[in-house]
């Protein structure tokens, strides 16, 4: 049990998914993992651990924005001994290649700051995915017939950004898509020599301002849940 996590030592799996929604969290395990059981109630982020294909798994909410997900992923690293963690979840796409529905995997992820910003001072450090899961999310993605982009991401501090400049130049530099929380998994990730990776589903566009209908986010949501286990676990 952890100041966020209720969850006592052995009922976190090696392996968490993380959706930045504890209600996804649910509805993955329920959907996708056998003999799903929550394991984590406090501050309503819920957390459940079930077997997939026999292999343990946690699916754990992260919440919203770096700061909350660092609480999470310092807690599941430090205290519970995560080997690998990989976040699922939405971002806004950047170039006119990437569709609503498409599947960005986050080769690296730049930001104006995170919560390791203190560690870092001057220095830019480039938090990066793990070569290994990165590949075999690509597999199993292509394997589903997912259209799928490899490359940089934005971990934004906002949602509602008044720095419109600031996408601009990500958008001129090949940026793929925008979210807020995987600079900072993978700069932990990186401190505690563990495995992270992020599988974002293409919500909205900061181009073309589609965004995805509400009925499609499900099945959607549910590819990346796939993507995400098959890679875990090759
Ligand atoms: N901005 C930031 N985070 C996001 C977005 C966005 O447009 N879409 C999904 N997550």
């Amino acid at each position: 049990m952890t100041i966020h996590i209720g969850a006592a030592q052995n009922d976190i799996a090696p392996t968490v998914l993380m959706p930045g929604d504890p209600y996804r969290a649910k509805w993955a395990a329920e959907t996708f993992l056998q003999d799903a059981r929550c394991i984590n109630e406090v501050r309503g982020m819920l957390g459940f651990t079930g077997t997939w294909n026999g292999h343990p798994v946690t699916i754990q909410g992260s919440g919203m924005g770096m700061p909350s997900l660092s609480i999470y992923a310092n807690e599941l690293i430090k205290d519970y001994n995560a080997q690998t963690l990989i976040r699922i979840g939405s971002c806004g796409g950047m170039q006119n290649k990437v569709g609503i529905r498409d599947v960005i995997l986050a080769m690296t992820a730049s930001t104006l700051s995170t919560p390791s910003r203190g560690i870092f001072k001057e220095l830019n450090f480039a938090p990066c995915a793990d070569f290994d899961l990165l590949v075999a999310a690509h597999k199993a993605a292509t394997d589903k017939g997912v259209p799928t982009h490899v490359g940089g991401i934005y971990s934004s501090d906002v949602f509602y950004d008044e720095r419109p400049d600031l996408n601009e130049q990500m958008v001129r530099h090949g940026i793929l898509g925008v979210e807020m929380e995987a600079a900072e998994l993978y700069n932990l990730a990186a401190r505690h020599g563990r495995r992270a990776l992020a599988v974002l589903t293409v919500s909205d566009h900061l181009l073309t301002h589609e965004a995805l209908p509400a009925e499609d986010r499900e099945r959607s949501f549910g590819d990346m849940v796939e993507i995400a286990l098959q890679a875990a676990f090759v």
